[in-house]
């Protein structure tokens, strides 16, 4: 148990930290290059979620579960700042439904007990026009301090998406591009006042046999003009082609707007987008062609001066998805060393109705099926070092520095002090390296090196640099492998690795760098990724200061 004035410590050294960063955005937000920035110029790293309203009914997801507040607050406990809150055009545009209540919209539906679980749970909601109950969501999570992007998911409410749904690009059965400006300039004033509504997503995932680029141009145009007439503070968000997998054609041509500062590009990238490559492919081999693939259809845009925000991407939560899980590691890894903008598919663990079936259940969501608990709390833990910005505008006065990411895990490469050995810890704390030039891991400030004591064998921190077992590639075609020149004892590469019974860094031989489709190399993954976060390092050692501190007084 604790001496009583060392709890004093740590509250006071709690205090303080609050008070040195406080989590205060000066909305609205704005571009600056590639990155998305508040009123005084610091970055703002879009961490969302999406949250399901553009079904059937109409309704935002899980309010017959579980009170709003407490979703609100689940939200901002699993440390997401902003939600992708999605909504059907026939919302705005269609007589028949945007006059329904929520009670008439569920009783249309045939959906009686919804209705009873949302008076449960929300009878404050249970009468409101739909629009009205919408805004209720937002309001409660500005209350929440979290953002919020309107995305227009689909014209006719329901499931999304498939190439023939009659509203998959412009011109289709469901999509009459009048309406779709109209829709938009009717959300974008809507929201006028709501300083938490940060941006518009324009339309999610255009597709089908209609798609193509000159009516992109067009209308995409089009709407951002209308949007930002509409209301003028909310960053404009545009969806590529092909299930918003390619954006490439923005490479040769920009879209042409009157204002400035205020355009996104957002893209999609799934597993299945690929089919089942990742589980019939070795890893090493796929994950570096498709993320090559990623970024030529979108990822080069952060090269451009434009934000890009992966608007969707996730897995199945259950954990058995092999297809999803060997994406994870590259996704990670690739999301890491960009440092974009994302949103999770998804939040809700259930739907009120989907495609045809009363409360189905959400695997993909990050909450369970009665939205009480989370789904997989490691999964939320490993993306957490991700829900902050590595690099960008106003992070801290730290030159840039790099760290060794661990996409399997989330954690990084860290010592908890001088003599500890190299292991996986949170990303906060992590070492400062540089990565010169010779391909050796230096760590700032000092000669010591990373270096490779053989198979089997905890990686040390060396005094003389520069030799074999100091030099480190990246090997493999996922560019993920850290090799280096020093080899295994019968001749085999060595590759970094964590040991298996702990967190402790090691050297091990390196696995199915390629050929091998049936196994994992994971655990090897690595990216060395810029950073320019505050160190921690600093208040650790005034902690252990005043601790040694307080026990010399004692
Ligand atoms: C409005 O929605 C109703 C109900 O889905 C549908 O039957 C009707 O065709 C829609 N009207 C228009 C103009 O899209
Ligand atoms: C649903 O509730 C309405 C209004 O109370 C009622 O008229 C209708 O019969 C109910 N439908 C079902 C399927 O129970
Ligand atoms: C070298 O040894 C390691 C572990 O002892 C083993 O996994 C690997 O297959 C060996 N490599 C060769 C080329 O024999």
């Amino acid at each position: 148990m604790p001496r009583p004035h060392l709890i004093f410590v740590f509250l006071f050294i709690f205090l303080f930290l609050q008070e040195a960063f406080p989590p205060t955005e000066a909305l609205p937000l704005s571009t600056s290059s590639r990155w998305i920035v508040d009123g005084s110029g610091r970055r703002v790293k879009l961490a969302c979620v999406n949250w399901v309203a553009h079904l059937e009914a109409m309704v935002a997801e899980g309010l017959g579960k579980q009170p709003l507040d407490a979703i609100s607050k689940k939200i901002s406990s699993m440390g997401f700042n902003c939600v992708r809150f999605t909504w059907p055009l026939f919302l705005l545009t269609n007589e028949s439904l945007s006059s329904l209540t929520v009670r008439r919209s569920f009783q249309a539906l045939g959906l009686n007990d919804s209705i009873a679980d949302i008076q449960a749970k929300n009878p404050a909601l249970v009468d409101l026009p739909l629009l009205q109950a919408y805004k209720v969501v937002v309001e409660n999570l500005e209350e929440n301090k979290i953002m919020v992007i309107l995305d227009n998911h689909i014209s006719r409410p329901g499931w999304c998406c498939s190439r023939t749904d009659g509203n998959g690009f412009f011109g289709d059965e469901f999509f009459e591009p009048e309406a779709w400006v109209d829709g938009l300039t009717q959300m974008a004033r809507a929201f006028k006042g709501a300083p938490n509504v940060v941006g518009m997503s324009l339309r999610n995932e255009l597709r089908g046999p209609r798609q193509n680029v000159n009516d992109w141009y067009n209308y995409m145009q089009r709407g951002a003009e209308a949007v930002h007439a509409g209301n003028p503070n909310v960053l404009i968000i545009l969806s590529g082609l092909s299930f918003d997998n390619d954006l490439s054609f923005v490479s040769s041509k920009q879209p042409h707007l009157t204002f400035s500062s205020k355009l996104v590009f957002e893209l999609h990238w799934y597993a299945f987008s690929n089919g089942n490559d990742w589980q019939n492919g070795n890893p090493n081999q796929v994950c570096g062609s498709i993320a090559a693939g990623v970024m030529t259809r979108g990822g080069f845009l952060v090269n451009r001066g434009f934000p890009l925000f992966i608007s969707e991407f996730g897995v199945d939560l259950r954990g058995s998805n092999v297809n999803d899980n060997r994406y994870l590691g590259c996704f990670l890894g690739f999301v890491a060393e960009l440092d974009v903008d994302w949103a999770l598919w998804t939040l809700q663990g259930s739907y009120y109705f989907r495609q045809g079936v009363k409360g189905m259940e959400e695997f993909y969501g990050v909450l369970s099926y009665d939205w009480s608990e989370q789904r997989n709390s490691a999964f939320i833990k490993r993306i957490s070092t991700l829900q902050s910005p590595f690099q960008g505008p106003g992070l801290s006065d730290a030159s840039p520095y790099k760290v060794i990411f661990h996409p399997a895990t989330g954690l990084c490469v860290v010592r908890r002090s001088l003599l500890d050995a190299l292991r996986l810890g949170p990303c906060g704390e992590t070492e400062a390296w540089d990565y010169t030039e010779q391909k050796t891991l230096v760590l700032k400030a000092t000669t010591l090196c990373l270096k490779a004591a053989g198979e089997g064998k905890k990686v040390e921190l060396g005094i003389i640099c520069g030799d074999s077992a100091t030099k480190w590639e990246l090997i493999s075609d996922s560019k993920m492998h850290l090799s280096p020149k020093l080899a295994g004892g019968n001749g085999s590469s060595l590759c970094l690795d964590v040991a298996s019974d702990g967190n402790i860094i090691v050297t091990n031989t390196c696995r199915c760098i390629n050929e091998d489709m049936g196994c994992d190399s994971e655990n090897q993954w690595f990216k060395i990724i810029s950073s320019s976060r505050p160190l921690v390092k600093n208040k650790q050692s005034v902690i252990e200061w005043l601790i040694n501190g307080f026990a010399w007084f004692d």
